[in-house]
């Protein structure tokens, strides 16, 4: 049985005090549970901030993206070490907002992917379809695309990877994918995994479902046989709706 993740991606809001305040919600009300994996992933300026609010506690870190080099002169980035210093244990790569406004590429994504491995980072790698290419009939081919080339080169290693499906139509737009529709594409990823990696990693690795989630349809999303729980963004940002979010994956 594949353990489920409920991970929060706060994208671009809450200050350093906002998210250690949320980060303390948080942590108060998901205490006693024990049913599936919590993270959250707060903007890089609150890292340390909610790092220090979850300290000791069952709720894990991430940040949203990084770069691929150590160190260096590259103004404005953040590497893998400076990560793993503020105890940070995940990394969200190629999420569509990167990919459609600063650039991230298939290329880049399996660069920092690999880097995040090798640093003892979980990388969670996003894919997903714009409505247009779904209405093209081309959603296979496109999600099958990102993920061979944004693991590329990657075969037993991916077991140590997380994969978020995130239809670009359903982020931030309260149009949520159909459990039929999700679940058709979280099997054909896993189907995907299999041919490269065999089956044994394949029924290894999770499969996030993101894209508007919610209290409400998180059960059922989650109930699906492939899908291994959530990327949440608008509903991770109060402590209660997330927290709902976790208990439905229990
Ligand atoms: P949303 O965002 O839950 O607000 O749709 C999900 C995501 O972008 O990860």
């Amino acid at each position: 049985m594949r353990r489920k993740l409920v991970a929060g991606n706060w994208k671009m809001n809450t200050t350093a005090a906002e998210a250690a305040a949320l980060a303390s919600a948080i942590r108060e009300k998901v205490a006693s549970f024990d049913k599936a994996d919590v993270l959250v992933c707060p903007p890089f300026t609150a890292l340390d901030a909610v790092g220090k609010a979850l300290a000791g506690s069952n709720v894990r870190l991430g940040a949203q993206t990084m770069y691929w080099e150590p160190a260096g002169a590259h103004t404005g980035e953040i590497s893998a070490p400076m990560l793993q210093a503020l105890d940070c244990a995940y990394v969200i790569l190629g999420h569509s907002e990167r990919r459609a406004r600063f650039g991230a590429t298939n290329q880049t994504v399996n660069r920092k992917t690999k880097v995040a491995l090798e640093a003892g980072l979980t990388p969670i790698v996003c894919v997903g379809e714009t409505l247009e290419q779904r209405e093209a009939g081309q959603t296979e081919t496109v999600v099958s695309d990102m993920v061979q080339n944004s693991l590329a080169e990657l075969t037993d290693a991916i077991r140590n990877t997380v994969i978020a499906y995130e239809p670009v139509w359903a982020i931030g737009t309260g149009k949520t994918a159909t459990p039929d529709q999700a679940q058709e594409v979280h099997a054909m990823i896993r189907g995907l995994v299999e041919k490269i990696a065999g089956a044994t990693i394949a029924q290894a690795v999770t499969i996030l479902y993101g894209g508007s989630v919610k209290p409400d349809n998180a059960g059922i999303l989650f109930g699906q046989p492939d899908i291994d729980g959530g990327l949440i963004g608008g509903a991770a940002l109060k402590a209660d709706s997330f927290v709902e979010i976790v208990e439905a994956a229990g």
